[in-house]
Parts: C-alpha cells; structure tokens; sequence
C-alpha cells in the first residue's frame, strides 16, 4: 500500500502535523475513518458503538485478556503510525536525528501538556514512571535525618528507590499504612498525616494503587499535607490515573503536587517507552538531573531529558494517541471501563446505581445484559479487595481473592480452564488476582468472565 492510501485508511495526519489542541476535546467521536455513530451512543452499555473502538485494537488469539494494567496496547492507528515514524527514522538516520529531532520532541511536548492543561515548561519527558520518580528520589539534595512518609502500597520500584536512598543518605522512611476498606477519606487522609515530623521534607502519594485499582483522594491528602507544612514536597505516582481518570495534571497542578511522574504506555496506549515527568516551576531547580547535564539552566526542566539516542518515534505517537483518546472522551472512556469491571463483577446493586448515575439504567441494552448475571461479591468463598464507591468508581482495575486457592493458583486455573488472562498478586498487603479490562474487550467477555469465575469459587 503506498503511503498516501495507507494515511487515508487509518485516518490520520502525516508525522509532523499537529493534531488537536485542548479545546477541542470532544466527549464522543470516532476513531479513524469508520462510520461509528457518535454522540449519545457512547453510553457505556452500547455495544454497537464500543465494538467500533474495540475493533482498533489487535486482540491476542488463543486467550482473553483481562491484564491489561501492565501496559496498553496501541490502537491499531497509533501502531501504524509508529512504524511509519520508525521507518522514516531508519531511511533519514543521523539527518533526521540532526534536523528534525528537536522539533518532534518539542512537538511532543506542547501537545502532551496541552492536553493535560499545563505548561510545556513544567513537562519533561522519560522513559516511564519508574524514571521520572528516580529522578525525584535520587536528585533530591537530601540530608541526613529528612524524613519521607510514603504508602505501603506504592509501587515497588519507588520503595526499592527509597530504600535505596536511605542507605545513601541515611534518610528516614516512614510508610502509611493506606486502609483497604476505608470507612471515609478521612482515614486515608490521616494515614499519611499521622507520620509527618518536623523533618519530614517529602511525601509520596500513589494516586491508583496498582494492587488493587484503588484510588485515594489526592487533592485533599496534599491540602491536608500543605496545611500542616507548605514545604513538604507532594510528590505524585501517576502511572495508573493519568488518562485513565479524568483528574488530569492541570487538577493536579491546582491541587498543589509538586512532582507527578506517569506512563505513556498504560492508559494513554502509546507505544512502550515514554513517560512523563511534571514539576511546579519552583521545584525544578531543587533536583539535580538523573542523567548528568550542565548545557541546560538548571531552572530548565529539560535538564532532566540528558538521554542520549532515544526512540524519537514513540514520542512522534504522542499526538495521535491523544487524538484517538480524545474521539472518546475521557468521561466516555472511564464509564465504559467502570462498566466492564461492574459487569464481571456481578454487583447488582452497585451496577444500577451506577447505571442511574450515567442515565442508563432504563436503557434495554443495559437490562438485557445484566439480566443473567451472578453477583459473585455474594460468594461466601471471595474477598473483594478494591473499594468502589467511597467518592468514585474507581477504574477499570479490580483484585479479588478466593479463599480456597493462592491467588497464582486462581489465576493458572482461569487462564488453563477458561482462558482469561489475569495476574496472580502475592504482596505482604494484597493477596488476590487483579483483573483490568480495556476497551479492547466486549461486555460478552466480562459476561463470560462472570460465569468463569463462578463456577471458579463455587
Ligand atoms: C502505581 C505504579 N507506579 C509505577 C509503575 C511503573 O511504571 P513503569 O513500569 O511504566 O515505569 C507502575 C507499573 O505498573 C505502577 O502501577
């Protein structure tokens, strides 16, 4: 196919072609040139536009995937384009690299952040998350006897890297213990407050929790956090909310964090290999570079992209893969994932009270296909370890455990019995296997999901 024809069936612009600025944004849409419906239809229970969106996905054979928090695959459009960016990479080599390289990152940049609402002065990019919180925990000029209060949840790579901190510089760490069935925010809130001293000079605060998909209440933790002491460094793991909730950087910004590192691979679903690094324009001269750099003013935050060759294709994906996000909607895309969670989950009374919350509950659709559900929170034999509900549903990301197997056990047993992929989680706080769909998957995959697991637990 040559280029022209193959630009016009994916439905996208030429590299180098910005795509769509903030105002944009649209709440309904459709991904590349099909003919799906828009508007209205995008109510999370309507199969006959959702199978449009899932249909830009290439879906493995063999399996059903319901591990999808590991990372995102591509939009069939978006893994075009990546390709076609490589390629042109490979045919120019060094003249791109010397011609073109800055302006692509810089493109990048400007449309990154104007899709979350900040400046692109405030944004750096990295590798992924784990990168962009080493820069925060190993840059930071730190003394003997600060203190950090991190959660007990976060991800293991930011507990390693401040582990590994503390042997350095003899630091003190002091780990929240985040409840896994809070009765209000309030116990979250006072999880992190009860360990600030007067040398506690950083907080790190995991807005969705891998283990679990929980999701704590971040802009009010950092008031909390700032009331007590307006120096204390809010420092947010990004990795799960950014694209995936609607709370983005702009409302971080306003919340008052200091630092939010995330990746573009997980619910951005661009190609493996870029994250993000935000900071509030008076913390960037605090941190010293992961990567050594003297040529930027340390008041530059792309001091801290000091990165050598890099896949300058997977940062050209950027603006396509906002775009196709944008043709759903944020809103549009988290109510359809809430709702493939709720529906292999069986919870009859939270999926009509879900339903009534996006005018759908009267729809046929939706009680036609909740009408043979098994409400598996029922089953003496499970432990639901995700709340839902306490301020918000949450995501797509939800643990369970079965009393009678390992979660590694339970998860061998759906995937050679079934054939739904999940991930066993074996942790000191969560046991159990977390199951995340994606827009990939139908609701006919969470209806058999639900049968699957109950004939499991039962
Ligand atoms: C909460 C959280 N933080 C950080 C990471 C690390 O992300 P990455 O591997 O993209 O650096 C993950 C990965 O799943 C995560 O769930």
């Amino acid at each position: 196919m040559n280029r022209k024809k193959f630009i016009r069936t994916i439905g996208i612009l030429p590299i180098g072609l910005a795509a769509s600025k903030r105002s944009s944004n649209s709440d309904s849409g459709f991904i590349a040139d099909s003919n799906i419906p828009r508007k209205e239809k995008n109510t999370p229970c309507n199969e006959d536009y959702w199978k449009h969106i899932a249909a830009e996905f290439e879906r493995p054979k063999g399996f059903i995937n319901f591990e999808n928090g590991y990372f995102s695959h591509q939009p069939i459009s978006t893994f075009k384009t990546h390709i076609q960016a490589e390629e042109t990479i490979n045919i120019q080599t060094s003249h791109f690299m010397r011609t073109a390289q800055n302006n692509a990152i810089e493109n990048a940049r400007t449309e990154f952040a104007g899709f979350q609402g900040i400046s692109p002065e405030n944004l750096a990019f990295t590798r992924n998350t784990t990168e962009s919180l080493n820069v925060v925990i190993m840059g930071y000029p730190w003394k003997e006897g600060d203190e950090v209060v991190l959660g007990n949840q976060d991800y293991g790579s930011m507990v390693e890297a401040f582990q590994q901190a503390k042997m350095r510089w003899n630091i003190k760490l002091n780990t929240a213990k985040i409840p896994l069935h809070p009765i209000n925010n309030k116990e979250i809130i006072d999880a992190y407050l009860s360990l600030i001293t007067e040398n506690t000079v950083m907080v790190h605060i995991t807005h969705m929790i891998n283990l679990t998909g929980q999701t704590v209440p971040l802009k009010e933790i950092i008031s909390a956090v700032k009331a007590k002491n307006k120096n204390i460094l809010c420092v947010v793991d990004a990795a799960h909310s950014i694209a995936h909730l609607t709370f983005d950087l702009s409302d971080m910004q306003k919340a008052g964090a200091d630092v939010v590192g995330g990746s573009l691979h997980k619910w951005l679903c661009n190609p493996i290999g870029v994250g993000f690094l935000y900071m509030s324009t008076p913390v960037i001269e605090l941190f010293w570079p992961l990567l050594g750099d003297v040529s930027v003013p340390k008041s530059d935050i792309r001091k801290f992209e000091h990165q050598g060759t890099r896949p300058i294709h997977s940062l050209q994906t950027i603006p396509y893969a906002i775009k196709f996000h944008r043709n759903i909607g944020s809103q549009a895309k988290l109510n359809r994932l809430v709702y493939l969670k709720l529906l292999w989950l069986g919870d009859r009374d939270k999926l009509i009270r879900f339903a009534k919350s996006v005018n759908m509950d009267t729809n046929p659709q939706f009680v036609q296909q909740i009408s043979k559900l098994k409400d598996l929170t029922q089953i003496p034999n499970i432990d639901v370890l995700t709340p839902i509900g306490i301020q918000d549903w949450g995501g797509a990301i939800f643990t369970i455990s079965n009393k009678k197997m390992k979660p590694t056990a339970f998860a061998k047993v759906l995937m050679d019995d079934h054939r739904f992929f999940t991930v066993g989680i074996e942790h000191a706080v969560v046991n159990g296997i977390r199951i995340t769909p994606h827009l990939s998957n139908s609701v006919a995959d969470c209806l058999k999901l639900n049968e699957a697991l109950f004939e499991v637990l039962t």
